[in-house]
């Protein structure tokens, strides 16, 4: 029997699989690392850490599955996108990453965009927004001048750790297309945008496919993890390319729901002419030549987090959650919007913050849970309306991560997105995409379809209840409202903030 093995990069933790050619996830591992917040709106991590977990969970994965390594036959990775690493000609990181939810480039983000706005946008498919690369490489470039000139590589998180396993510096194109550097129609660095913003182009790493092999394993890292040196490893995506993978999301018609830190809807594109004006991001696929649209919500998961660690600490999900399937569709008249660290689609703002509305005195903690889940919905709610008013038809969506883990979740997604919601059987979210990755590069199938037919399961349905779908339609049109009614309140509260 031979495996693939597939690395997820995530914010809160790296998560590793070993899949074998049926599709059947063998062992599995995962380790957590901190995340720093030293000021409102930052967001930072220690790469090494990324590498030291990486390797730890490879090393307990292995031992554990009891697998010869000589079957081992790919590693692929999905790293959480944006995260900006700058390393110097060492190969040494030089500062914290900068993640994808930090907020600080507000500044940067303007003056780009007064400066190269609408070119931009026609050569990178998306808004200069502050979650992406660019701002971050500006901010640095601005506040920590002597540190830049010792930069000689920027990375994504996944690459980083791919470089400290490999030796091989490397960016796939759906990771690239997340910096505002791609030229995402013609697959290239864009020189226009380099130079503009005073970036060399020997910063930007050399560019290759989801499937490509980058290098192999160096012998102190097989000798860490207990695999060979000569196994292939192959690029791997950016998470949410690798999400949509792993969720078979490879042709046009179907729409995935991704909750995890952040909750994504995506749908994939074949025409890399089709134009959304920039209201969803629009990157490459893992898939060569594909492409895919996307509206994010900053705190989708984490809403839930944050809520559980707030006011459920000792609890388990489970236990936290016990209630809401008996709290009716509404919440009791108790609206959540899920603005935690600002928002992206359709509001992008960073200063926007959360809030609770019609907080009644007969509301009991399942109330305001409930109240999350659906706050957290109705913002992905608001892609899918992009999305059905550009023409793209929404009648299924394909469900991964937290927000499949729950029926009453599911449900409600159903209800709300009005559409029938598929969960997957035997779900492993974008480390799958990543696994699948590795069995097309290292041959296994001559393809990502061919991979997905076999290890792609769908699994139990809901449908839209018609009564409770009308009264979400009533609330969604009374959510939608609450952004601008919160917008100067939350500007006023800014400097409150620490
Ligand atoms: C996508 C985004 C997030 C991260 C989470 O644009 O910023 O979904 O990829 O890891």
């Amino acid at each position: 029997m031979k495996y693939v093995i597939g690395i997820d990069l995530g914010t809160s933790a790296v998560k590793t699989i070993l899949v074998d050619e049926s599709g059947t996830i063998c062992a599995e591992a995962s380790k957590s690392y901190p995340l720093f917040h030293e000021r409102a709106g930052w967001s930072e991590q220690n790469p090494d850490d990324w590498v030291q977990g990486t390797i730890e969970a490879l090393k307990e994965m292995m031992s554990e599955a009891g697998v010869p390594a000589e079957n081992v036959t790919g590693i692929s990775y999905s790293g959480q996108m944006h995260g900006l690493v700058l390393v110097d000609e060492q190969q040494e990181v030089l500062r914290r990453a900068i993640l994808w939810n930090d907020t600080r480039t507000t500044q940067q983000c303007e003056e780009m965009t007064a400066a190269l706005g609408e070119q931009m946008l026609s050569i990178t498919r998306n808004r200069v927004l502050e979650g992406f690369t660019l701002p971050k490489i500006r901010w640095v470039q601005q506040n920590e001048p002597e540190l830049f000139q010792k930069a000689a590589l920027f990375l994504l998180p996944k690459d980083y750790v791919r470089l400290k396993m490999t030796g091989q510096a490397h960016m796939d194109y759906s990771d690239a297309a997340g910096t505002l550097l791609l030229d995402v129609a013609e697959k290239k660095w864009s020189e226009a945008i380099c130079e503009a913003f005073e970036i060399p182009l020997s910063l930007c790493p050399p560019l290759v496919e989801s499937t490509a092999q980058t290098g192999t394993l160096l012998p102190e890292i097989a000798e860490q993890t207990g695999l060979r040196a000569e196994t292939p490893v192959f690029a791997g995506g950016a998470d949410n390319a690798c999400g949509a993978i792993g969720a078979g999301i490879l042709t046009s018609g179907k729409t995935m729901c991704s909750i995890g830190t952040s909750g994504v809807i995506l749908a994939h594109e074949e025409d890399s002419t089709r134009d959304f004006a920039g209201k969803v991001h629009f990157f490459n696929h893992g898939k060569e030549n594909a492409f895919y649209t996307m509206g994010v919500t900053l705190s989708a998961g984490h809403s839930l987090q944050w809520f559980k660690e707030t006011f459920a600490e000792k609890e388990t999900f489970e236990e936290m959650l016990e209630e809401v399937g008996s709290i009716p569709a509404g919440s009791g008249g108790l609206l959540y919007t899920p603005y935690l660290v600002g928002e992206r689609t359709p509001h992008a703002d960073s200063v926007i913050r959360a809030s609770f509305i019609g907080i009644d005195g007969s509301h009991t903690r399942s109330h305001f849970a409930r109240a999350v889940m659906e706050g957290i919905t109705f913002s992905l709610n608001e892609s899918i309306e992009l999305f059905r008013n550009e023409g793209k038809r929404v009648d299924t969506v394909i469900s991964i991560g937290g927000g499949a883990k729950n029926d009453v979740w599911l449900q409600m997604q159903a209800d709300i997105f009005n559409t029938e919601v598929v969960k997957l059987q035997n779900e492993q979210g974008p480390a799958m995409g990543a696994a699948m990755i590795a069995a097309a590069g290292s041959g296994m199938f001559e393809s990502l379809e061919q991979c997905a037919s076999l290890f792609i399961k769908e699994g139990e349905r809901f449908s839209p209840d018609k009564e409770r779908a009308k009264r979400y339609k009533e609330l969604f049109s009374i959510y939608q409202t609450v952004y601008d009614q919160t917008k100067s309140i939350n500007q006023q509260l800014q400097s409150f903030r620490v």
